[in-house]
């Protein structure tokens, strides 16, 4: 284990603030408490069967041969069909399913689950006019636009497995994703909108298509009406394709898929520089998402429910899309950032829309605890009842705040702990059952077995931390790799035999409580984004003057975890601002904003043992600007000291 997850022990020993849920959320609450007791396997049969509609039902529940799991056998459904169609046929077309608000204040969209019918089937038509078919891969690279889900559910609607890519990644992101899909197809828009200035993503994407030939057409949205360049041939405006298709579910029916055929593949980072095609399909991570959805969230039919993640992120796909349109959930869908043009925006829209649940991630409330309270006192919060939290450990104070100025004292705080591969929340409070902690995901999801185990494999029992792992498949879990059966083996199986190994670090109280404490490989958390080293090292020594690289992560209160490079340039060239500020920019254009390092320190050496390899442990401790660890293997020790002595001049961004 890293020493950054040691001292999330010791702060955590010291949080002993416990929650009882109360009687009034009790006695409303989705969850009982005789959930817990339910049978794993009943339980998942009863929802697969109650949750989602099928075309034909299944006739197998789960099929387990680690790794890969399968589930529902043998039924026939469409995601789609689930997700819009039958919540108009049941007579609830005329429900909200979001309520959009455009970065640009005063531009909003109301969009009923006929609204997203409409929209889906017509551009469904017209997607199949481009040759999308059941089985044809199809990128998608947008922004918080209503026009986002529209694709995903088009695809979903006519079989066309999708990957979303986050619209804050660089074009060469983009290419590897497009080309590792073999896409054929990419949906994409004009500009979007961020904190009042605009996103190039026309023009990334022309970038990508151009290192992307299996790319044969490209959709573009307008947005903001810039003028991006079309290709003849190759480009086609959303609106100019979609004029004229019918909006009538009967001119393009749901495709019946299979319960394991693909729904989507959503890259994410590792310890390799390449990102890894997580694999979901269709009806395990249909009723996972759906029935957490219900049970977490406590949705009720008239609930407004904002997920103020992006969707390019699995929190989006999940818990904005699948889950919540699956359940027929009214939801918010924000496009800018929380602090355009003020730092009230948040709360201006819970206040308008009557929002009340909102999940978000201790990164954006940290934000907030920032900014100070004020801004969210202007507004009556009063609509909130429920506030969770995603992406990275929540500290205890960072809970206590949220709580206490969002949640008025009164709403519960549930901390959920999941994954992009597991697809569905695993570890979570059951708001209105669960004893809520401070900083704890509290216990496994009923059904979900997870356990904390040492390097040998043994439970590490209440008080142990550990590594955690999962003893048991559940619906929405990752089928794999794409084109990756020995990596897929390698990062999650090969730890433990016939476990899953997620990664992370964690430890159990008394109570069997998991308190989650980050990442104990060399991926880093940013703001609640997987980023693996490897990823920003390769970027930065693809930049023509540096010689070698290495990067880690330190702990930072605002992103949760500061990006320091430590680069050492060609030539011996000692590196000056200016440079400094090209390299950031450099992986800025190779990966994405999002994995600028925080600090670059430029050194004649890296410390490495004598076999050569670099010891980031050792990089932690200077960026952390702590005592070192030990030293002895060090090839040259001299070297860390005069990184010591560059890192305490460093600049800070
Ligand atoms: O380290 C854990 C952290 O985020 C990782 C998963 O990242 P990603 O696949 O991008 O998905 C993020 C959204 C589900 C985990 O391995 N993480 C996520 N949620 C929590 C968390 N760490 C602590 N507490 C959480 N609630």
């Amino acid at each position: 284990m890293t020493t950054a997850p040691r001292h999330a022990i010791d702060a955590l020993f010291l949080e002993e603030r416990t929650y009882p849920p109360s009687l009034e959320f009790a006695t409303q609450a989705n969850a009982r408490p005789d959930i817990y007791e339910r049978d794993w396997e009943e339980l998942w049969e009863a929802e697969g069967r109650e949750r989602v509609s099928w075309f034909k039902p299944f006739d197998k529940l789960y099929e387990w041969e680690p790794p890969y799991a399968k589930w529902y056998l043998g039924g026939k459904l469409n995601v789609c069909f689930n997700c819009v169609d039958r919540h108009v046929e049941a007579g609830n077309g005329e429900n909200v399913a979001y309520h959009w608000e455009g970065e640009p204040e005063g531009e909003t969209r109301t969009i009923t689950f006929a609204d997203l019918q409409r929209d889906v089937v017509r551009f469904a038509n017209a997607l199949k006019k481009l040759g999308v078919e059941k089985g044809t891969p199809v990128g998608i690279y947008m922004g918080m636009v209503p026009e986002l889900p529209v694709a995903m559910l088009a695809c979903a609607r006519l079989g066309a497995p999708h990957t979303v890519v986050f619209g804050g990644f660089s074009a060469d992101s983009l290419s590897g994703r497009l080309n590792d899909m073999e896409c054929e197809i990419l949906i994409t828009q004009d500009e979007g909108w961020r904190r009042g200035s605009t996103v190039p993503l026309k023009k990334n994407a022309d970038e990508a298509l151009a290192a992307s030939p299996g790319v044969k057409r490209a959709v573009v949205l307008r947005r903001t009406r810039s003028d991006v360049a079309i290709e003849d041939g190759r480009d086609v405006w959303w609106h100019e394709i979609v004029e004229g298709e019918s909006d009538d579910p009967s001119s393009c029916p749901c495709e019946e898929m299979d319960s394991e055929d693909l729904l989507y593949l959503l890259y994410t980072s590792g310890t390799t520089a390449k990102p890894k095609g997580i694999v979901h399909t269709t009806a395990g991570y249909l009723v996972g998402v759906a029935t957490t959805h219900h049970y977490i969230f406590d949705v009720k039919p008239d609930s407004v429910y904002w997920c103020a993640a992006d969707i390019g992120w699995v929190t989006g796909h999940s818990y904005i899309v699948y889950g919540p349109l699956c359940n027929g959930t009214t939801g918010v869908l924000y496009e800018g950032t929380p602090d355009f043009p003020d730092k009230d925006r948040w709360w201006s829209i819970v206040e308008r829309y009557g929002v009340d649940i909102l999940y978000t991630a201790p990164t954006a409330i940290r934000a907030h605890m920032k900014w100070g309270p004020e801004h969210a006192e202007k507004h009556d919060l009063s609509s909130l009842r429920l506030l969770g939290s995603v992406g990275e450990p929540i500290n205890p104070e960072a809970w206590m705040w949220y709580r206490e100025h969002i949640g008025g004292g009164r709403t519960p705080v549930v901390d959920t702990w999941w994954q992009t591969e597991t697809g569905m929340i695993l570890i979570t409070p059951l708001p209105g059952v669960t004893t809520l902690k401070p900083g704890s995901a509290t216990k496994p999801f009923p059904g979900v077995l997870p356990a904390v185990l040492d390097e040998e494999g043994n439970d590490v029992g209440p008080g142990g931390g550990g590594y955690l792992v999962l003893k048991r498949p559940w619906p929405a879990m990752l089928r794999g790799i794409h084109n990756d059966h020995e990596r897929y083996v390698e990062t999650y199986w090969s730890r433990y035999e016939g476990l899953y190994f997620a990664g992370d670090g964690a430890k159990l109280d008394e109570d069997g409580d998991f308190w989650l404490l980050g990442r104990v490989d060399d991926v880093m958390n940013v703001s609640g984004h997987r980023i693996s080293t490897i990823e920003v090292e390769s970027a930065l020594v693809d930049h023509q003057s540096v010689a070698e690289a290495a990067v880690c992560g330190r702990n930072d209160p605002q992103t949760g975890q500061a990006i320091v490079a430590y680069v050492t340039l060609k030539g011996g060239d000692e590196g000056d601002v200016e440079k400094l500020e090209e390299l950031r920019n450099h992986v800025a254009k190779k990966i994405g904003p999002i994995a600028k390092p925080a600090n670059i320190v430029f050194t004649p050496e890296l410390p490495k043992t004598r076999s050569g390899k670099i010891m980031r442990r050792l990089l932690r401790d200077v960026a952390e600007k702590r005592e070192l660890g030990d030293t002895t293997t060090l090839a040259d020790p001299t070297v860390v000291e005069e990184l010591q002595e560059r890192a305490s001049t460093e600049r800070e961004d």
